[in-house]
């Protein structure tokens, strides 16, 4: 990963720990570490995309970090409901036990429940506009629902009698990972009362790659350094790109979608580089 983009990673994230961290604790003691707990160790890569989205409108860190904490929360709740026994079934999560592992299934159940009212109330409770207010949390309700839709395609997808179209692959894929990176990819053009057309076309290309390179990474990758367990889709009947195009398939395709993701910075010239470099970085990760 270029190190600029891996030192903007981590000002992301710091940005984003500051406002959790200066929240008071949820009353209930193992909930409130739960949730602590579920939000750290990832990328960070939402909560940086509305960061770099809002930076390229003029609007900066202090300012844009109650939206991007609040997508890292809805991100941390859809992690550990998809990591319960009833959904995905894992363990390990970031290289630490899933929060049902660590604490059990019901405080990992309430500490996504929580984690999605904190979002809300992260962006609600902010000093933006109202009206700013309202088109952040109307897209970011729309965007948690089209996940929830997602991934109940995803699950249905295990044991539907006829495996998934190409088409329905990208659409469940769209919905279940692409619309909260939408979300995240535009924010910062809504922060700024500015046209979000084309962030949010490069969020929509941004959001397919991004799955397809997590079911390359599912297939090729290593538990040590993605910190999750590996060759689960195939074994539990998950309908991915690579299912229908292989590997080498879905990682042409995943190159398609990170040129068009590319291609719809183009308005913003030079200072749009650090997010192409990301749609780049996206499909090359190997965590
Ligand atoms: C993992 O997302 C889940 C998917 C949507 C594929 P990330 O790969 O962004 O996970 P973290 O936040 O870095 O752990
Ligand atoms: C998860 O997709 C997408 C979510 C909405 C959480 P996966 O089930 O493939 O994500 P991992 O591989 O467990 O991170
Ligand atoms: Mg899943
Ligand atoms: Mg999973
Ligand atoms: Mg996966």
């Amino acid at each position: 990963m270029p190190d600029r983009l891996q030192a903007a990673l981590a000002a992301a994230r710091e940005a984003v720990a500051n406002v959790i961290d200066a929240r008071p604790a949820f009353s209930n003691a193992p909930v409130d570490a739960a949730m602590r707990y579920a939000l750290e160790g990832g990328k960070g890569l939402r909560g940086f995309l509305v960061l770099q989205g809002a930076k390229l409108h003029g609007v900066e860190y202090p300012d844009a970090a109650h939206a991007a904490a609040a997508i890292e929360c809805i991100h941390a709740y859809s992690l550990v409901h998809d990591d319960l026994p009833c959904m995905d079934d894992d363990d390990l999560r970031r290289g630490r036990p899933t929060v049902h592992r660590k604490w059990d299934e019901a405080t990992a159940v309430l500490a996504g429940d929580a984690l999605q009212s904190v979002a809300f109330e992260l962006i609600l409770s902010s000093n933006y506009e109202d009206g700013v207010k309202v088109d952040l949390t109307k897209a970011l309700a729309v965007a948690a629902r089209h996940m929830v839709e997602g991934q109940a395609l995803d699950i249905a997808a295990e044991s539907a009698a006829e495996a998934l179209t190409l088409d329905q692959v990208e659409n469940l894929q769209a919905l279940k990972t692409g619309a909260l990176i939408r979300w995240s990819a535009r924010a910062g053009a809504l922060l700024a009362k500015a046209d979000p057309g084309p962030l949010d076309a490069y969020g929509r290309a941004l959001g397919v790659a991004f799955q397809i390179a997590d079911d390359i990474l599912d297939v090729e990758g290593d538990e040590a350094q993605t910190g999750k367990r590996v060759r689960k889709d195939a074994e539990a009947g998950k309908a991915t790109f690579v299912s229908h195009l292989g590997l080498d398939g879905a990682k042409a395709r995943a190159a398609e979608l990170v040129a068009e993701a590319e291609a719809a910075l183009e308005s913003y010239a030079a200072d749009a580089e650090i997010l192409r470099e990301t749609a780049r970085f996206v499909i090359e990760r190997d965590l």
